[in-house]
């Protein structure tokens, strides 16, 4: 069994504890949360987790394998920090980090503690993002040349909350359109060059972000994020041969259509276990298993050059984190 610790147990925490208790050899033994009750009652719905009050508690007494860090961004480096100087692998949600800067501290504490440390990127394990791969590799459809994706939902403005108070790491940009971000980077490598242009609210957060990739031979990515306005969420990845429709929401494609010249269209279903971060759980307890301190599907160079990205399209949309950039 390997032993979970939930640390922020939130929105996001408890759809990842739903989903772990669909994978084998999991349970939640230990949670923590500012307040005392909502440990409490989180441990109640999920494995009789044992409660914690502080977060120094659960690291120092808490005896779990990994820790899931669910707090907003901006308490990713500090939270991170304190589990791998403790010797406790961490799974940490995206974005890991404000910028490159502070990721690179925490990279540097997985290898100098020899502990394991992933981005919770769940899009890159679930099954269909692992098919559109395949289908590159096996070079029917050709090479990719453009990238289209979306990240788009109408949030409420609420200058307090999560999505628009800089001190949490406010903005779509970091909050969401890290995954069109992600496909275009999975799929076209880092891009020759950036452009990137944003809607800014009286506090500082993006609400929207349009951003161009370009790269050599021609092939580019064009991708947008919204907290202001809605959008099916449709993925298209143009290729030599045709394209291949992520359905939406792409970032949990329950299928693929793939649009082959010459061919009838195909559709490939390929629905994610549960929400889908079952997947990247399944990765945690490979690695664990195999004693590696980095998933070399989703590794720290990943998540590195995927912030790298974010930090220039911050840079020329003008959102700033004060007393973090
Ligand atoms: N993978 C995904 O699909 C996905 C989806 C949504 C969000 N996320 C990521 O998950 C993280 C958390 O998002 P969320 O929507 O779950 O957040 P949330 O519900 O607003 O907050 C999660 C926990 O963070 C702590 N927290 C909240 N506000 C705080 C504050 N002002 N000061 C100190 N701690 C605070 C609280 O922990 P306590 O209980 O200890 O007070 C809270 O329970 C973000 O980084 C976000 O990008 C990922």
């Amino acid at each position: 069994m390997i032993k979970w610790g939930i640390l922020g147990p939130g929105r996001i925490a408890e759809k990842f504890a739903n989903d772990l208790s669909l994978v084998e050899n999991a349970e939640i033994t230990a949670v923590a949360s500012r307040s005392l009750d909502r440990a409490i009652s989180f441990g109640g719905r999920h494995f009789n987790a044992r409660p914690f009050s502080s977060y120094e508690a659960i690291v120092k007494e808490g005896g779990v394998d990994i820790m899931y860090i669910a707090t907003p961004h901006t308490f990713h480096l500090e939270q991170t920090l304190l589990c791998l100087e403790n010797g406790i692998s961490v799974l940490c949600e995206k974005p890991t980090s404000i910028n490159q800067k502070e990721l690179q501290r925490m990279v540097d504490a997985s290898r100098q503690n020899n502990v394991f440390f992933m981005e919770a990127l769940w899009t890159r394990f679930i099954p269909s993002m692992r098919k559109v791969l395949e289908i590159i590799q096996s070079g029917i459809m050709g090479e990719v040349d453009q990238v289209e994706a979306e990240f788009c939902f109408t949030a409420p403005v609420d200058p307090l909350g999560r999505l628009y108070n800089m001190s949490l790491g406010g903005g779509s940009i970091l909050d969401i359109g890290i995954y069109p971000a992600f496909l275009a980077y999975q799929l076209l490598g880092k891009p020759k060059s950036i452009r990137a242009s944003g809607q800014i609210h009286d506090t500082g957060a993006d609400q929207t972000c349009t951003m161009n990739f370009e790269y050599n031979q021609k092939k580019s990515a064009a991708l947008h994020c919204s907290v202001l306005f809605e959008s099916n969420m449709p993925a298209r990845i143009t290729m030599t041969n045709g394209y291949i429709l992520m359905q939406p929401r792409w970032h949990e494609a329950p299928g693929l259509i793939m649009l082959r010249a010459g061919y009838k269209p195909e559709h490939i279903s390929c629905p994610p276990l549960g929400k889908g971060f079952t997947h990247e759980i399944m990765e945690c307890h490979r690695c664990l298993a195999e004693s590696k301190i980095e998933s070399d599907l989703w590794s720290h160079q990943n998540s590195l050059d995927l912030m790298g990205i974010l930090d220039e399209v911050r840079k020329q949309a003008g959102v700033v984190y004060p007393g973090r950039d």
